[in-house]
């Protein structure tokens, strides 16, 4: 019987717009893309959409930053987020933007529809607002020690210590993180979306729409009134403002989710469809069934705040909230000293996405439980299964049939057809795996599949009968090509470009799930074109190296700017060096200026940029710091003895040739030669510099 067709749309949680693309991102688009292929390669009709997160007071202070907008700033990290998920393979419907004109009419749709329902009120809360900054500060902003187990360095939500939550205004000695000021507490009145409305609606929708352990997490909340959820912000801010309440905005985790809808919305203009007919609102008929992927650290907004919004709004409501654990490497965090913090494109420029598709599928359980990518076993996993099993029976295969049998496949016998019965039959179990995000069971029963078809190879032992019996050679061959397109079939959700190489082998345009029920029998091969090959230790070893040491951090003086700024029309007619963008005197002032005297300074074996220094910093003690300016000192031992500035608390950076533990001061125009700073006073080594 035909299954009937379903309508799906999925989505991802949406990344913010102040950060690229990392492997711990990776394990949820990578997660919803397979899922969303595995719908579409069995004949649903499944739209995936996904947005940059833009709104927020981080994308407004980095935009401050780098002297550029945050409409310029989103638009670029949002094209450089697509790069990096279509370098993965991650096919979206649309990626779209949080700052739209799609998504600002329906925030204010949905906000209008939320008041009305009478669940906004305004009410009065305490926060601090840092004078020099001129803005108030969200938790993420100010540090302090913690008001109940007196840490210090914590931030105005949570204690990292003690793990208690409390508001910003009641850490001890609090300090605004961006300029190190002061704040003080302000009254404000904001806008509360009231959850205690909803209360029953969640407690029933709650069981049958997450995971169990996620709703008796959620559940324990409900033996009182449900708090509301402060919606606004204070000017300034990047979002929209709020309609009849100049001044304020929205906060970014109302336009968030409702930027799913944005991106559908945008979706089907693009492509001629009705909104409607995919997320339905007031009431019409269910057309879709709506999925959400997200990690756990955001399920609150997902499964209480966004659900109930849904419902105020009259919008029909997800299906499911499914919620994934996060990333581990090595069994730890990930983590920027240690390399492990790994952007995609990093991992890119080391190595094939495939790898990292297939080992995230072998280890999604499709629970909430961490994942670990452990680096060894990661080699070792793609290179025994991937390349080992799976990709080995196919160029054995293909090549033998091309090289000694004229490239065209032959019939099946007996035992054959019991070879390619035994892999369709695991087609039911693979599609429920999938199905229920259960990828690593998928992957077994593959690999289980590939075993089978070598076991079969390795009996028939065609290596041998080529030599007498061309035709029995050539249906073992042909029955091993056959289990191997099956398998192929089976992966295209996981290895998307894999399967299409696969499939131009076999001479093939499409395939559907129901494609493994066709055998191949006497047609011509296609050329043989490599499909995967193995990874080396070597490759991850460097990725982390690159992880570690930031281009553009590597010690050496950069004379890059952005280009488009305005050249200076002097008499010599050379375009001088244009400025880098201008800094605040916050800044500035987040430098710590010290005198150390140079003990040695040598150049550096293989590097024409950089010098050597030891400095003897006073109480500091002993420092050593890589500087790229050798070009200006053809003879570095001048330096020996002199004393020179350098900032004393730049974070040590870790480069090929050593750790570099601050950064000497070096003044010049590029292209001409400069000098390091020296101080011309008295001062003793270590003095503060003033
Ligand atoms: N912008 C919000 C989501 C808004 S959705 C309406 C956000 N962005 S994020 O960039 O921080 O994270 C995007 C998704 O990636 C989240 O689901 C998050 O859980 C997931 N991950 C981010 N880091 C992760 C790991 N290290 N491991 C696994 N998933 C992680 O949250
Ligand atoms: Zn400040």
């Amino acid at each position: 019987m035909e299954k009937e067709k379903r309508r799906i749309v999925v989505t991802s949680a949406l990344p913010y717009a102040n950060g690229n693309i990392h492997i711990g991102h990776l394990v949820e688009y990578i997660q919803t893309d397979i899922w969303a292929r595995y719908q579409r390669l069995a004949g649903n009709e499944c739209v995936y959409v996904c947005a940059a997160d833009t709104h927020g007071t981080p994308v407004m202070i980095r935009a401050r930053q780098e002297g550029t907008t945050p409409e310029e700033l989103v638009e670029k990290m949002r094209a450089e987020h697509l790069r990096d998920f279509t370098g993965f393979q991650i096919a979206f419907d649309n990626y779209y933007t949080t700052n739209s004109p799609e998504n600002k009419a329906l925030s204010e749709r949905f906000y209008a529809a939320m008041e009305s329902a009478g669940a906004v009120s305004e009410k009065s809360s305490p926060q601090l607002w840092c004078e020099h900054c001129k803005m108030s500060l969200p938790d993420r902003f100010v540090k302090g020690t913690c008001p109940k187990c007196g840490a210090p360095g914590q931030y105005g939500d949570s204690c990292d210590k003690c793990g208690s939550t409390y508001g910003a205004e009641e850490l001890g000695d609090p300090h605004c993180t961006t300029c190190g000021g002061v704040p003080t507490v302000r009254e404000a009145s904001q806008l509360y979306f009231e959850l205690e409305p909803w209360h029953g609606y969640l407690e029933k929708w709650l069981p049958g729409h997450v995971a169990g352990d996620v709703a008796n997490k959620l559940l324990e909340w409900f033996g009182e009134p449900l708090r509301g959820w402060c919606i606004s912000r204070d000017a300034p801010y990047f979002g929209f403002e709020i309609p009849g309440h100049a001044g304020k905005f929205f906060y970014v985790w109302v336009d968030a989710p409702i930027g799913y809808i944005a991106s559908l919305e945008n979706w089907c203009a693009k492509n001629g469809r009705r909104l409607a007919d995919y997320w339905p609102a007031d009431g019409a008929e269910k057309t879709a069934e709506i999925y959400h992927f997200i990690g756990k650290d955001i399920i609150r907004f997902h499964c209480m705040f966004w659900p109930a919004m849904l419902k105020a709004a009259g919008f029909q409501g997800p299906e499911k909230v499914f919620v994934h654990g996060f990333l581990t490497v090595n069994g730890e965090k990930m983590s920027k000293s240690k390399g492990t913090f790994v952007s995609a494109r990093t991992y890119l420029d080391h190595l094939p996405p495939e790898a990292l598709r297939f080992y995230y599928a072998a280890k999604t359980g499709g629970t909430t439980d961490d994942m670990d990518l452990n680096l060894a076993d990661f080699v070792q996993r793609v290179n025994s299964d991937l390349v080992g099993k799976i990709t080995n029976i196919a160029s054995r295969c293909a090549q033998m049939l091309h090289k000694r049998l004229g490239g065209t496949l032959g019939a099946l016998d007996g035992e054959a057809r019991a070879l390619l019965d035994e892999c369709r039959a695991a087609a039911p179990r693979i599609a429920g795996f999938y199905e229920d995000r259960r990828f690593n069971l998928a992957i077994v029963e593959i690999c289980r599949l590939a075993d089978v078809a070598n076991a079969y190879f390795d009996k028939r032992a065609p290596w041998q009968t080529v030599k007498t019996d061309a035709e029995t050679t050539r249906t073992t061959l042909t029955a091993a090509l056959n289990a191997f397109r099956i398998i192929a079939i089976y992966l295209k959700p996981v290895l998307p470009a894999y399967a299409d190489k696969a499939m131009a082998l076999f001479g093939e345009s499409e395939w559907t799930w129901r494609s493994i029920e066709t055998s191949l029998e006497g047609c011509a091969l296609g050329p043989y074109e490599y499909l995967a090959s193995r990874i080396e230790m070597k490759q991850v070893d460097e990725m982390i190296a690159a992880a570690l040491v930031k281009p553009g951090e590597t010690g050496e003086v950069s004379h890059e700017s952005r280009p488009g700024k305005a050249k200076r029309e002097d008499a010599a007619a050379a375009p001088a060096a244009p400025l880098k963008s201008e800094i605040t005197f916050p800044d500035f002032d987040k430098l710590d200026l010290r005198i150390g005297v140079v003990e040695s300074c040598e150049t550096v074996p293989k590097s024409s940029k950089l010098l050597k220094f030891v400095l003897d910093a006073g109480t500091l003690g002993r420092r050593t710091i890589f500087s790229g300016i050798r070009a200006a000192y053809p003879d570095p031992s001048v330096l020996v003895g002199r004393e020179v500035v350098f900032v004393a608390n730049l974070a040590p950076r870790k480069m090929s040739v050593g750790v570099s533990e601050g950064m000497i001061l070096y003044a010049g125009e590029p292209g001409k030669s400069g000098g390091a700073l020296s101080p011309t006073s008295e001062a003793g080594a270590g003095a503060q510099a003033t």
